[in-house]
């Protein structure tokens, strides 16, 4: 009995089950309830006198109680991992993998306070394609084939005849919206466009648009300029400086360019806007001797640029995560 005892003694001392599985096997030579050693042990006590039973008992228990805590503890430490490679390198004490935190991108968070903004006076949000064709955006937007203003945008075209490309601006959703609504309704919609422009500090081949439309009975110059005024004064302000300048699109007339003032950049053009021209309602179905509305489209990336007081349009999108992760509190 002593022998049996001094041996279980010592294998309770190198007791260090690599992996689950061992220490399940462990459990067993010591505690199964037919041939574990303990057991056995218990077994054979009932041949000893009383005064020896009362010796040994004692023992055998402390022994059977010393197991279980190793047991326990062990089985702590590999019960949760299935894998073989890791249950051998895991450390209890090492400290937890840190998930990285992500931030919104500066674009995403000008345009959901674009939206934020327009929401709250009556519009809604709406999207469209970034693939069209040329009649969303070109034809009915009355800029008809070898009209000039064509080649103020430099357009990718993706097949030519019929003419598919990408956007060069969101007004196209003016034509998607109004084509299958009739007014009134007040709509906006932000997205990409692109243009086959020389990349730059203030340009690039892909930008954001915000595009805002509002068409009812009666709709006035003065109601566009107001709406540009919330807006402008939204988000920068009531002391920021504004100024309309006169300006020409084919879908609108009369047009205006919007300037904004900053002491750093100086006037910094942000939007285009005008009163929907009566062709282009026309075009989509809507009675132009009813119906008027405005409608402007404003760059995200300059409205940024002054936001954040930014230098460089290109670093919007170089996936510098020293720059983007300044955003980490703006939401
Ligand atoms: N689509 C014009 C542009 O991209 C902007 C604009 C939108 C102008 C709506 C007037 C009305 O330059």
């Amino acid at each position: 009995m002593e022998k049996i005892i001094d041996k279980i003694k010592k294998e309770i001392k190198n007791f260090n089950p690599k992996d689950y599985y061992d220490l399940e096997k462990l459990r067993i030579k010591f505690l199964g309830k037919k041939k574990g050693m303990i057991t056995i042990l218990f077994k054979e006590l009932k041949k000893f006198s009383l005064h020896e039973k009362k010796i040994f008992g004692k023992i055998i228990n402390e022994l059977k109680k010393e197991i279980q805590e190793k047991i326990k503890i062990f089985s702590l430490k590999h019960k949760c991992f299935k894998n073989k490679e890791e249950k051998l390198n895991f450390d209890p004490s090492s400290p937890g993998k840190f998930i990285e935190i992500g931030s919104m991108h500066p674009i995403s968070i000008i345009k959901n306070r674009i939206i934020e903004i327009f929401i709250k006076i009556g519009f809604s949000y709406v999207d469209g394609p970034e693939i069209e064709d040329d009649w969303h955006n070109f034809t009915a937007l009355n800029i008809p084939i070898d009209h000039p203003s064509r080649e103020m945008h430099d357009t990718f075209f993706l097949y030519k005849n019929p003419d598919i490309l990408l956007r060069t601006h969101t007004s196209s959703v003016q034509i998607r919206y109004m084509k299958k609504h009739y007014p009134p309704f007040r709509i906006l919609s932000i997205g990409k466009v692109y243009r086959n422009e020389t990349v730059s500090s203030h340009s690039n081949f892909m930008f954001h648009q915000a595009e805002g439309f509002y068409i009812d009975k009666k709709v006035s110059f003065s109601d566009l300029k107001q709406t540009i005024f919330y807006l402008i004064n939204s988000i920068f302000g009531k002391q920021v400086k504004i100024r309309f300048r006169p300006s020409y699109f084919p879908f609108t007339e009369p047009s205006a360019e919007v300037d904004i003032y900053s002491s750093s950049n100086g006037w910094l053009e942000v939007m285009g806007c005008g009163m929907i021209d009566p062709n282009v309602l026309n075009n989509v179905d809507i009675d132009s001797e009813i119906h008027s509305g405005f409608a402007f489209g404003i760059g995200i990336e300059r409205l940024a640029l002054m936001i954040y007081n930014i230098k460089d349009i290109r670093i919007y999108f170089n996936n510098d995560i020293r720059f983007l992760e300044q955003f980490k509190s703006e939401f």
